[in-house]
């Protein structure tokens, strides 16, 4: 199939960095929001991306200014032309969404796709909402999306193989990005990993860890940054938000330290509020290597907490396996249920957060039985939050040491 050309619904943050891959990959694109100032800022987030790539000299003004031409905003869906494919990128409101979807199934030509690029809304309740739900999928692209490099495709309950191959060719051979197919399930794959390791990190500080050591381990541990600058960066108040929508699914595993919550009400969000975990001046850049104030609330609410003595703590001090280990065991329920392969959780993780080497690595260095291992006596102390996947425990059983002993056939995604 050949893309030439594309519809983007929302011009928010999203939407102009997807219409800016899009548009820089040679594709005609329209990005059309509900009000013209919302368009307008839309196109000049993009025309700031071309500017950028000409100040860093990766591309000439002429070409740039070819390819930002491309891209034509409208509030109208009388102007969407005949688009190869639409992705959605506007609120993620369930309701909005289907009406969106409804109306673009209503008027698109009968061989368009239909993407969204939902952080965690259902693809096939999307893909209902439309007469073709063989040709709606989710593009789940990740912040910021023009240098993002990992786009999780999603095939719905009724999405085609078809549908999927060319949302794989469009992502990998013509934007130039790394797909990863993803079964639907409740957070795809990066997000539902993240969240255990960044439910752990919090537990830890209880134990009296600080956020400069959880840190500082994790990022020694091959993560680009630690998971409580991570979660200052994304917003306490999100985080929340999503912890508790994955909580709601997936039950124990997900158990979030009330910490956050406490956090958020006292209205420390992060960056965007001058406090999370640490402290932010206002339009300061961290500088490499610089340590960062830890938030004085948070030693506050941390004794508040601590008092009445029911935090379950290790016996053994705090280190990075500990803090990994829930994201690894997550990987294995996600390939329990052949959500992803063992190869994809790499990719995903390296390319979707920039994990270096991706998550299977501990496999690899320790052996699968000792990951068993640490996961039982952490479950042993801590509880739910470290119940083993069976399907670790099988791979243990069967004396399996590494994920590319197993044939290619055991790791399929259906
Ligand atoms: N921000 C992220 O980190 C991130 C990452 C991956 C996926 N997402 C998902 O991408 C989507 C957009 O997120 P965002 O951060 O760009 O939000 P945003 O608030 O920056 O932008 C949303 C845009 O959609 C527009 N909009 C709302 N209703 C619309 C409609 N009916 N038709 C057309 N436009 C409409 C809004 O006016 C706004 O400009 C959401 O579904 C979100 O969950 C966000």
């Amino acid at each position: 199939m050949k893309f030439e050309r594309a519809t983007v619904i929302g011009a928010g943050a999203m939407g102009s960095g997807i219409a800016q891959v899009l548009s820089q990959a040679g594709i005609e694109v329209v990005l059309k929001d509900v009000k013209d100032e919302f368009v307008e800022r839309g196109l000049k987030n993009i025309k700031r991306m071309y500017d950028s790539r000409v100040k860093k000299g990766t591309m000439t003004q002429e070409d740039a200014d070819r390819l930002f031409s491309k891209v034509r905003g409208t509030t109208s869906y009388d102007e969407l032309g005949e688009p190869d494919i639409v992705i959605e990128a506007a609120l993620e409101e369930i309701d909005v969404k289907l009406e969106i979807f409804k109306t673009l199934d209503m008027i698109c030509p009968a061989h368009t796709l239909l993407a969204s690029n939902t952080s965690a809304l259902s693809i096939s309740e999307i893909a209902a909402a439309t007469k073709r739900p063989e040709k709606v999928l989710g593009m789940h692209f990740f912040n910021p999306a023009q240098v993002m490099k990992l786009v999780e495709v999603i095939p719905g309950v009724k999405t085609s193989e078809e549908t999927i191959k060319h949302a794989m060719a469009l992502t990998k051979d013509v934007m130039k990005k790394t797909p990863v197919r993803v079964k639907e399930c409740p957070g795809f794959l990066v997000n539902r990993l993240l969240f255990p390791y960044m439910n752990e990190a919090l537990w830890a500080l209880q134990e009296g860890a600080t956020p400069q050591e959880i840190d500082d381990m994790m990022v020694q541990f091959g993560m680009p940054m630690g998971p409580l600058a991570l979660f200052d960066m994304t917003g306490l108040d999100v985080c929340a938000h999503v912890n508790k929508f994955l909580y709601n699914e997936y039950g124990p595993r997900f158990e979030s330290s009330p910490l956050l919550d406490k956090l958020v009400a006292a209205g420390c969000l992060g960056q965007k509020s001058g406090s999370g975990f640490y402290l932010h001046e206002q339009g300061a850049v961290p500088q490499k290597g610089e340590a960062k104030k830890t938030n004085p609330k948070l030693e506050e609410i941390i004794k508040e907490l601590n008092a009445d003595g029911k935090v379950r703590k290790s016996s053994k001090k705090v280190d990075a396996h500990r803090i990994i280990l829930p994201m690894f065991n997550e990987a294995m329920y996600a390939l329990q249920e052949e959500v992803v392969t063992p190869a994809d959780v790499d990719t995903g993780m390296e390319f979707g957060c920039g994990m270096k080497g991706g998550l299977l690595k501990i496999a690899q260095e320790k052996g699968l039985e000792w990951c068993l291992t640490e996961i039982n006596a952490h479950h042993k102390e801590l509880g739910e939050r470290f119940r083993p996947s069976w399907y670790l425990k099988k791979l243990v059983r069967a004396k399996v040491e590494n994920f590319s002993e197993l044939e290619p056939k055991q790791m399929a995604v259906r």
